[in-house]
């Protein structure tokens, strides 16, 4: 049968000590209001003792958040530690007090300066302690991943003994290889009678320094682990801690495989990493696992055709089950005509067959001057490309020569199989433009009103022009032109606006 995985989410203790993040009560608590949402067993809500802002912080969490879900205070092997935590505590619903201690030779000898027996009593004590404030005890054996293994069996079994209900394997030092990490829990689950038949619960606490902090907490799952602890964006002290949404959606995706789950709501996933990247200041890299904004971008023409034809070529998750809203095309010149028109259809353009070549060559002209291709620059093309009115006439060159002089522009348009070329002078490029094309056209109108704006982003922004011609003072039209080019972004609106006028008006008006 399918094991039920606890998520104790430490983003509020250990995540909040990732360096450079610092978030404040009424921060923490909007936190761990998204944390109740996102449906996490236990939240560690801080270090109580370590400064009266984190008890403050644990105090209001522990009143305002109600159950199911656990709330935790962080403790060291002291008396003055547990009292504090226990005092945060008070108003919780269920409250769990978590106790440590260092257990590895390097933290019993070179940190603490004891014996191990007199860390062993520390331990005891401080777990005695904490049961008589709380049913609910965490320990932890600090660097346990580096501890004697039968000195780490010795303290476990006297801190259940003492009343501890969790007992907590870090690999504090992001020290351990999975296959090892694994062979260690096994190990415990095995010597351990109350692990073994999970009447206390066995949990652990990767950190990332080599990049194996989920790795070795999923290898832990299978081997008798119950609860991993885990930060929101990986965040925690130095490298961070196991992240939250990337064991989560191992579990779900692999669950199969795991015979394992999770009550863990994960359509609020981004939504919670979102709002903690935003309150830590603590920015998502863009290829972050599962929360990073390219987890479900698709760049590469080939996996953008796989996954419009079948999904699952390229994709093991829903976007959905994460809390997005669809996958992303990013359009750029390595996209095939498949995902363009996808793009476009789901803007509401439907291209028809006859227009795709046509489409897909402007659109590869822009991609090969921009990177990436957005919306904007779409609905810019789809405007050039599928003009309202009937293309009588359509720009097939112009050379504009500037300056202090009076400027000269050549304008070649194309009317059915003929192309027309005139050159004209004015008062300025647009000016000598609009003078050409009137020559071709033979339509005499008034420029009434042009605008220019950039609808895009950066130095190659794709500018819109907007212009309204009048025709004898009265019929007046509006229409619009793109392009990169400022000045062929007016030529173009110009001659979109005479094509309307011929379509309404007839080859009557020319003159
Ligand atoms: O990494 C660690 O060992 C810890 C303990 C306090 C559990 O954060
Ligand atoms: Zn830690």
């Amino acid at each position: 049968m399918s094991r039920k995985i606890f998520i104790f989410d430490t983003t509020l203790r250990d995540g909040e000590q990732s360096p450079g993040a610092s978030l404040n009560s009424s921060e923490k608590l909007e936190i761990a209001r998204q944390l109740k949402k996102l449906n996490v067993d236990i939240i560690e809500a801080g270090f109580p003792i370590s400064s009266q802002e984190d008890f403050d912080s644990v105090s209001v969490i522990a009143r305002e958040i109600k159950g199911p879900v656990v709330i935790c205070a962080l403790a060291r092997a002291k008396d003055e530690d547990i009292a504090r935590a226990a005092e945060a505590l008070k108003y919780a619903e269920k409250p769990m007090i978590h106790t440590f201690i260092g257990t590895s030779n390097l933290q019993v000898f070179d940190v603490l300066k004891k014996t191990r027996e007199q860390v062993l009593e520390m331990a005891v004590k401080a777990v005695k302690l904490a049961k008589s404030y709380t049913q609910e005890v965490e320990f932890s054996a600090m660097d346990a991943s580096r501890t004697d293994l039968a000195y780490l069996c010795e303290i476990i079994q006297a801190t259940i003994t003492a009343g501890a209900t969790v007992i907590n394997i870090p690999d504090t030092a992001g020290y351990a290889i999975p296959g090892e990490f694994g062979s260690l829990i096994n190990r415990l689950s095995l010597a351990v009678p109350e692990l073994r038949q999970g009447t206390v619960r066995l949990s652990v606490h990767c950190h990332d320094d080599l990049g194996m902090a989920t790795a070795n907490s999923i290898e832990a799952i299978q081997v008798g682990a119950s609860q991993i602890e885990c930060a929101v964006n990986g965040m925690g002290e130095r490298a961070g801690n196991a992240a939250l949404e990337e064991v989560v959606m191992a579990i779900k995706t692999r669950g199969e495989y795991l015979d394992a789950y999770t009550d863990i709501k994960t359509q609020e996933i981004i939504n919670t990493s979102r709002l903690i990247s935003r309150l830590s200041g603590f920015l998502v890299p863009p290829n972050k696992s599962i929360v990073g904004v390219n987890a479900f971008s698709h760049s590469s023409g080939i996996h953008q055709d796989g996954v419009l034809k079948e999904r699952s070529t390229f994709e093991i998750m829903l976007p959905q089950d994460v809390g997005l809203s669809e996958s992303v095309f990013v359009l750029t010149s390595r996209s095939g005509r498949h995902a363009l028109r996808h793009r476009l259809s789901e803007l509401g353009y439907d291209i028809p067959d006859d227009k795709v070549n046509k489409v897909y060559e402007t659109f590869m002209a822009l991609a090969d001057k921009k990177k990436q291709v957005y919306d904007e620059d779409l609905l810019a093309i789809i405007q050039n490309e599928l003009p309202v009115a009937p293309q009588i006439y359509s720009l097939e060159y112009m050379q504009v020569i500037g300056g202090t002089e009076a400027p000269v522009a050549v304008v070649c348009l194309q009317k059915g199989k003929e192309a027309i070329r005139e050159v004209a002078c004015g008062n300025g490029p647009l000016d000598a433009v609009c003078k050409a094309i009137d020559k071709i056209t033979g339509v005499k109108v008034d420029l009434a009103s042009y605008s220019l704006n950039a609808v895009t982003k950066g130095k190659d922004a794709m500018a819109e022009a907007m212009v309204r011609i009048t025709v004898k003072g009265d019929h007046s039209i509006a229409a619009r032109g793109t392009s990169t080019d400022i000045v062929e972004a007016s030529a173009k609106a110009y001659i979109n606006a005479i094509n309307k006028l011929l379509a309404s008006r007839g080859p009557a008006i020319v003159e």
